[in-house]
């Protein structure tokens, strides 16, 4: 299956990288695929997002929030495609980065409004762009919650996900994009105003049988 990624930054970019090299056929959409700004990832993947999701059966979001609508809206026909959302919704509030949505709701709920033909999935937005290829660089595999309504095709993004060197996890309805969006805000909270940087990762545990 296609991959098209929508925007090639921090979070695009690393997603591809990490997909490519695990085999996996991905194409980039952006604005502007002449931009020098994009030399460093394959010219020949580079395309305009509506052809990028097109010819894609899987389109990752990686936009900035307040780009995604536009994004989404200019697609074409999503009817079918699976829509992997990686966005948290982000906008200064006066104690600093917030999420805009609230917690009535989610950015992951809104896509799916924006794009009622397609399954979408909350996920890969619970760790920094930049450890997003490296999974399996750390020494316990990182944890990585997937949600999304479409029990279908939720195998597939898992299966995505744990490609990167992540372990999926399954969190349920695309609701609780409501739960992982906050919990990227405690990865952000961490890596900028704890003093943790961006090189960790979240990861689960059991207890012992018996223990
Ligand atoms: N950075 C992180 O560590 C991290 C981690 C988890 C989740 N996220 C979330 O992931 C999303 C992307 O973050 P990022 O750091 O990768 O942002 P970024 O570096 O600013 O990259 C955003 C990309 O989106 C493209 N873009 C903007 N409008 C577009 C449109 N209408 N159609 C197609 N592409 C468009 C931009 O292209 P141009 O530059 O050409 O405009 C750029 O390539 C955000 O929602 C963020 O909250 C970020």
């Amino acid at each position: 299956m296609t991959i098209a990624i929508i925007g090639a930054g921090n979070v695009g970019s690393a997603l591809g990288r990490g997909w490519l090299a695990c085999g996996e056929e991905v194409i980039f959409g952006v604005p502007n695929p002449a931009d020098p700004k994009y030399r460093g990832l394959p010219e020949e993947r580079l395309r305009a997002p509506r052809d990028a999701a097109q010819g894609a059966e899987i389109i990752v979001l990686a936009t900035p929030w307040p780009a995604t609508e536009t994004a989404v809206k200019g697609l074409g026909n999503l009817s079918g495609k699976i829509i992997v959302d990686c966005t948290n919704p982000l906008g200064m509030g006066p104690s600093g980065l917030e999420l805009v949505l609230g917690h009535r709701t989610s950015a992951g709920e809104q896509v799916a409004a924006w794009a009622p033909q397609a399954s979408v999935f909350k996920t890969l937005n619970q760790i920094g762009a930049d450890s997003m290829d490296k999974a399996s660089n750390f020494p316990v595999r990182p944890v990585m919650f997937v949600a999304g309504d479409d029990e279908a095709n939720k195998p597939v993004v898992m299966s995505l996900v744990a490609k990167l060197g992540f372990e999926p996890v399954d969190a349920g309805p695309l609701r609780n994009a409501r739960l992982l969006e906050p919990y990227g805000m405690l990865w952000i909270d961490q890596a900028l105003n704890r003093g943790r940087g961006r090189s960790f990762a979240f990861a689960l545990t059991d207890r012992r049988p018996g223990g």
